[in-house]
């Protein structure tokens, strides 16, 4: 039930039989000022200014044509001409309950679009590290999300597998390989390819293979061909090891990588040409966009094929748009990249639009991050000065919250202690990233994400396992409660409407892909819980009806906590 959309629809309808124009939108809200749970309208005003009547008046006028009969218990004027709305209790009753006994918590489907998700993107031959952090977590986030409306999602892992470097690295994996076992040889990404690089700088012989090989692999040399493809396997072997770990959805059908876009490229050059957006300048190919400038003031060129022929990061970037929405059919794209590559993103795309190759109507949009900073504010390194490898980093997480939780349940089996450090360490590093607005830098802060209080993992991990406990208290199974649910306390009201309010906030967070959205409302959703439970007693309530209704509410907590939970990529336990 989107209580939200609801209301937004049943107020717009009598505002236009009061008089407004057809398009009006009201903005009907949760009112942080009405307690327990209720609406307000807002928007009259403007309406009211334009028809220049008084907003009360209008508003009277709109009260009398509202029709929410059932849903609310009593609508009345507020301030200069707001509505406020009093859910109706019984009608609270109603949803929550349909909502338990519902398999998505009564969340209504969508129309389901095919949405493709770029995230993740690490780079062959390194070893992914905190900068890809981000990416992938608040990715993976966002396909969940989709993936529970009922969307087709198309996961695309724009893996950085091609460019001049591979030569160098072919050429130094086969030196290796002379050496060593190949598995024994890149068994260290990032020393590999640091040995790459120094060997090619010192060793001029070295280098003129590495050249030699770029061209072949270019030109499909079945042996180039072997070798990158071991490169792209291990490489991706290491990473899916990380995904796993941190619960992200991604697998190795869902690499989508630069190479992919790679037969694309001179018919997009051509074609660019073609239309005239791109002409030659200095020997290479450029399209100049009045849309951007240089520093000089004029329009800005941006390269999309070299002097020597070779391609860049923005023509795959162009060619990579046109196949999603070509051949995936997508009606949506989504990027999960680093705010620094703005620019870039925006250029490819203005590129992309003006040549048609894919329409306005289909949206292209960078869900831009900031970086991770360590608490001294500046970017996060280790003591040393190095980047921080993503698998030293979960197993610190780990280490740590095998502290906290041994602390806390001494009594627990070794076995279980240490795969709920893993749930809890692995689920602070991400919710932590999770919680804080996107679009902001984020101080990585062990301390903070491990806390018991506030809103951390650990702290919802262990509000949803509270509410379990409840029910083992109780004896009861949840599912199999069948009795009435009744709302009589203005605590039990608030706690309803916020559970109902589950598919406004998971709608929200589809559209933005603000996953810190749907922190916030879970946070608050435990808070609501904690005051219920205190004031509203569930065991010793007095009669059996109010115990089984009350019951019913916390099973619609729990179940609510855990799937919003799942749509983070959170995982959660039993107890902890
Ligand atoms: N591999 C790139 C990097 O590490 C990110 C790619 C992002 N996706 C894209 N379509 N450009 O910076």
């Amino acid at each position: 039930m989107n209580i939200q959309a609801l209301l937004s629809e049943k107020v717009s309808q009598a505002m236009i039989l009061a008089g407004a124009p057809a398009d009006c939108e009201p903005q009907v809200r949760q009112s942080a000022k009405i307690q327990f749970g209720d609406y307000q309208a807002n928007g009259i005003m403007a309406v009211a200014k334009k028809l220049g009547q008084a907003p009360r008046q209008l508003a009277e006028s709109v009260i009398t044509h509202l029709d929410l009969a059932g849903i609310a218990s009593k609508v009345e004027i507020a301030g200069p001409g707001f509505i406020n709305i009093f859910l109706d209790r019984s009608w609270l009753a109603a949803q929550a309950k349909q909502a338990l006994t519902q398999p998505r918590l009564g969340v209504a489907a969508v129309e389901p679009q095919t949405i493709v998700v770029d995230y993740s993107a690490p780079n062959v031959a390194k070893e992914m590290h905190v900068g890809h952090v981000r990416s992938t977590i608040i990715g993976d986030a966002a396909v969940r999300t989709l993936s529970f409306l009922g969307h087709n999602v198309i996961r695309a892992n724009h893996v950085g597998d091609w460019g001049t470097q591979f030569g160098m690295l072919i050429a130094f994996l086969e030196k290796q390989q002379n050496e060593h076992h190949e598995a024994i040889a890149l068994a260290d990404l990032e020393a590999f390819y640091r040995e790459a690089k120094r060997t090619y700088d010192e060793d001029e012989a070295f280098a003129e293979r590495a050249r030699a090989y770029v061209v072949k692999l270019q030109g499909g040399d079945e042996y180039c061909r072997t070798m990158w493809k071991k490169l792209v396997d291990i490489t991706m072997g290491q990473n899916q090891l990380i995904y796993d770990r941190l619960n992200v959805t991604l697998t190795r059908k869902d690499v989508m990588g630069e190479s992919l876009y790679n037969d694309m490229l001179p018919g997009i050059v051509a074609d660019l040409r073609a239309k005239g957006l791109a002409v030659t300048s200095e020997g290479a190919t450029v399209v100049f966009l009045d849309e951007f400038q240089n520093k000089e003031g004029e329009p800005m060129g941006v390269i999309i094929q070299k002097k020597d022929g070779g391609y860049l990061y923005t023509t795959t970037d162009i060619a990579c748009a046109k196949y999603r929405y070509e051949t995936l059919k997508a009606d949506r794209v989504l990027y999960y990249i680093d705010s620094r590559q703005h620019q870039h993103l925006q250029q490819a795309w203005t590129i992309v639009r003006k040549a048609g190759y894919v329409p306005e109507s289909v949206p292209l949009e960078h869900h831009a991050f900031g970086m991770m900073l360590g608490k001294d504010g500046r970017p996060f390194k280790t003591r040393s000065g190095g980047t921080i490898k993503l698998a030293d980093l979960l197993d610190e997480a780990h280490d740590r919250a095998l502290k906290l939780v041994r602390e806390k349940n001494p009594e627990m089996s070794e076995a279980e202690l240490q795969q709920l450090a893993e749930v809890v360490g692995i689920g602070a590093v991400k919710y932590a990233d999770l919680s804080k607005s996107r679009t902001t830098d984020y101080i990585f802060d062990w301390d903070n994400m491990l806390a018991f209080e506030g809103n951390t993992a650990p702290y919802m991990q262990y509000a949803y396992t509270r509410v379990l406990s409840v029910f083992r208290k109780a004896g009861v199974d949840v599912d199999s409660i069948d009795a009435p649910l009744a709302i009589t306390e203005d605590r039990e009201a608030q706690l309803a409407t916020r559970l109902l309010q589950f598919e406004e906030t998971i709608t929200q967070v589809a559209r933005d892909g603000t996953p810190h959205v749907m922190c916030a409302y879970l946070y608050d959703l435990a808070g609501l819980f904690s005051g219920f439970y205190e004031h509203c007693p569930i065991l010793s309530a007095e009669e059996e009806s109010t115990r089984l209704s009350r019951l019913q509410l916390a099973a619609l907590t729990a179940k609510t906590l855990k799937q919003g939970l799942d749509t983070l990529g959170i995982k959660t336990v039993e107890r902890m």
